[in-house]
Parts: structure tokens; sequence; C-alpha cells
């Protein structure tokens, strides 16, 4: 097992304020193989998790603990200025460390993070969900639509909850798409790293993004926050902030929910930890939307549509593999049907008569999949949720569940 991106960061923090401190007390050597290994540890976060959204950030500060190795080896360890005038006052010399630390300028790459582009998801293409399609549509388009019909107000928070894969963020992005509004999409364990400055801060420059996008052009904004859980911080890693972020995170949401009919603001949080939230936070998020695991039809539909591009023999029966599949997640579901192509396609490769095409010649197809290739795909891939933790879900939406 590989450490988690979260132990990851948290060594590279280490290694950059042994660096810094080395480097004001003008121990060269020390300093260099501290921001080598800030360095190294940061770019192995970029490799391990290629799609994490702060890898612009970590590359910048890599590039950063780059240029101040050269410049230290470039003097002979001779006259370089120290990173921290080591004469200079405490307080100076802290600010210099602080301007030294990755991005502590106000949180000045939230907006990096933070994805607002129209998403190009369509309800249709969200298989199964109806409650909690009608849910969002119920609670998001009709006040958005006809506010004067609403003289009660309505909820502007809503928690998506479930087992990962099933299509919480598919939802949100449909319904922002559906509405013609803003999609504000971030990722709260991104928000609250310590190479993005106070995560405090970072919460409320979130909001202020939301209201001057709502008050631009008059049009809904759906803040989205993904894994909203990690607002509350995690037991094992206590490093302070994250209560004040999330109590700030609550009194923003306190704001939105007060806010007459023409603020259009929707906080959609998605999580698949519900149990981890509190009392204060779920009180804020009205409705409270169970994302489930596919049924039996969603399953059907799931794999006619991942199967519909693949060559299939005409014994394939969507109906017959779907009972087969019973507990996939739907994105599971879209993994088997990516591996059982690949099957085929390993075997094209691997067969004595196989050749790329020469001069217009119709390149060579794979096999029909068959529902035996299902079956081999799924002796060797479980599906990703388990049976205990889907009764965590029922138990926890018995008590806390609300539509
Ligand atoms: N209900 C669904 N219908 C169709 N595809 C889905 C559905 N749920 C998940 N998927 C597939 O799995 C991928 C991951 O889903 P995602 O919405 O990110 O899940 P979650 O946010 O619940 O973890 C999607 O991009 C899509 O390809
Ligand atoms: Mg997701």
């Amino acid at each position: 097992m590989s450490m988690a991106p979260q132990e990851l960061e948290k060594s590279a923090s280490k290694y950059a304020a042994a660096a810094i401190r080395a480097d004001s007390q003008g121990a060269v050597g020390m300093a260099i193989s501290d921001y080598q290994n800030a360095s190294d540890t940061l770019l192995k976060l970029i490799q391990l998790y290629p799609t994490s959204s702060l890898n612009k950030i970590y590359k910048t500060s890599s590039q950063k603990y780059q240029e101040r190795i050269q410049a230290l080896r470039n003097t002979d360890g001779g006259n370089i200025a120290p990173a921290v005038d080591p004469n200079a006052s405490p307080e100076e010399q802290t600010k210099a460390l602080a301007r030294a630390q990755p991005n502590k300028d106000e949180g000045g790459n939230l907006e990096d993070l933070v994805m607002k582009e129209k998403p190009d998801v369509k309800w249709s293409e969200v298989i199964g969900l109806d409650d909690a399609k009608s849910a969002l549509r119920e609670s998001i388009l009709y006040p958005s639509k006809r506010p004067d019909l609403f003289p009660l107000g309505w909820p502007r928070g809503m928690l998506l909850y479930g087992p990962p894969g099933t299509g919480k963020t598919m939802l949100a992005a449909a319904t922002a798409n559906e509405l013609d509004g803003y999609f504000i999409n971030v990722d709260a364990a991104s928000m609250m790293s310590k190479w993005l400055g106070e995560a405090e801060k970072n919460v409320s420059k979130l909001f202020k993004i939301a209201r001057k996008y709502n008050k631009r052009e008059g049009k809904p904004v759906i803040l989205f926050i993904d894994e909203v859980d990690s607002l509350l911080g995690d037991r094992n890693s206590e490093v302070g902030g994250e209560i004040r972020a999330k109590n700030q995170f609550l009194s923003e949401l306190d704001g939105v929910n007060g806010k007459g009919k023409d603020t259009m603001i929707y906080v959609i949080g998605a999580t698949n930890k519900p149990w981890s939230l509190d009392e204060p936070f779920l009180r804020r998020f009205q409705k409270r939307i169970y994302v489930a695991l596919p049924n039996q039809d969603a399953r059907e539909k799931l794999f006619t549509q991942y199967t519909a591009p693949l060559k299939k023999s005409s014994i394939f029966n969507s109906v017959s593999i779907a009972k087969q599949f019973d507990g996939y997640s739907a994105s599971d579901i879209k993994d088997v049907c990516q591996g059982a192509q690949l099957l085929v396609v390993n075997e094209l490769f691997h067969s004595p008569t196989y050749h790329e095409p020469v001069n217009g010649e119709v390149p060579q197809a794979t096999r029909a999949l068959t529902m035996a290739d299902f079956k081999d795909i799924k002796a060797r891939r479980k599906p990703s949720v388990s049976i205990e933790n889907i009764r965590a879900y029922h138990k926890w939406s018995e008590s806390f569940g609300a539509l």
C-alpha cells in the first residue's frame, strides 16, 4: 500500500519547513537535501494522483525548490543571500518563512481549483436514481423558475450521500446543466490542503465567488462541494484550522439559507461518509438524498449503454448480465465493460496472425464479446462496495435521510 495523499502532503510540508529552516541558518547541505526531498515528495504526489486538482500548486512549489537548490549549488556555499535573514527580528523571520511556504498569499490559487464551466451531462445520461432526480428537480428547478410560488422560502442546501461511483457528481452536474446556471465544482479535501493557504479563508472565498457569479447575470449558481465531510477534518490528523474552516462553512450556509428569493445559490454537498457529519452540519442540509447502487433495471440500462459501441455475440443478454452483477456500482459496471473489451483486444494482439493494417487493408477486428467474458471479469473484479457498507448507508438513512 502506498501512502495516502494526505500523508505524503504532510511529509512534503515537513521537508519544506526543515529546508527553509536549514536555509535560513546557512546550513546549505541540509537545506539542499530537504528541498530535494520536498520536491521529490510533491512530484510523487502528482504521479500517484494525476487527477488531483492540487497538482498545479505542487508543481509550482516543486519548481521553486529546484530553483533554490540550483541557487545554493551555484554559490559553493559562499555568498548567497539566505532565504531568511538570520539577523532579522523573529517576526520578520516568520514572515519570510511564510513567504517561502507555498501559497500563503490569501489562498490566491483557489480559483484554479474551482471548475466553473457549464457541464455537459444530461439528465438522460444519469441512469436510475429516479427519487434523487425528482428531489433535485423539485428543490432546485421549481424555485429557480418560479420563486413566487415559494413564499415560505425553499431549501438551499442538499446533501447527496451514498457509495462511491453511483452518480453523485453526475447528478449535480446534470442539475446545473438543466438549470442553465453556473456550476462551481470544488473538492473539499483539496480545499483543506495546507498548500492552499488557510482553509477558513478558502471557504469564505468560495462563497464569495458563488455570490459574484449569481449577481453577474442573475443566473442560478450550483456550488457543488465534493467530499464535504473533509471540512470536518479527520480525527487522525489534528492539524488545527479544521474547526475554523467548518464554522466558516456553517455560517456561510446560514447566509445562503437566509437569503431572499433574489439570491439563487444552491449548495450541493456530496459524501461517501455521511456518518462523519455532525448535527449542526446536517441541520443546514435540509434535503438529504441517498444515491444508491443501481437496481436490476438500472444495471440493465447501464450494461446496454456501456456495451453499445462494443461488438457482442448474439447470445449477449443485458438482463441476465445485470442479474449477475448485483452489488456493483454504476462506475464498477463501466469498468467491467472496459475490462471485457480489453480482454478481446488482448486476444487480438496476441493472436499469431495479428498484424497492423497495411495500405488500405481493413483492420482486423476483435471477436465478439460473450457472456463468458463477463463471467471471467466478474471472477476477478469484486464490487467496490461491501454489503456491510450498504447496510451502514441504510441504517444512516433511516435516522437522517430527508427527501
Ligand atoms: N447513475 C449513473 N448513470 C450512468 N453512469 C454513471 C452513474 N453513476 C456513475 N456513473 C459512471 O461512473 C462515473 C463516476 O461517477 P460519479 O458521478 O463521479 O460518482 P460519485 O460522485 O457518486 O462517486 C461517471 O463518470 C459515470 O461514467
Ligand atoms: Mg464523485
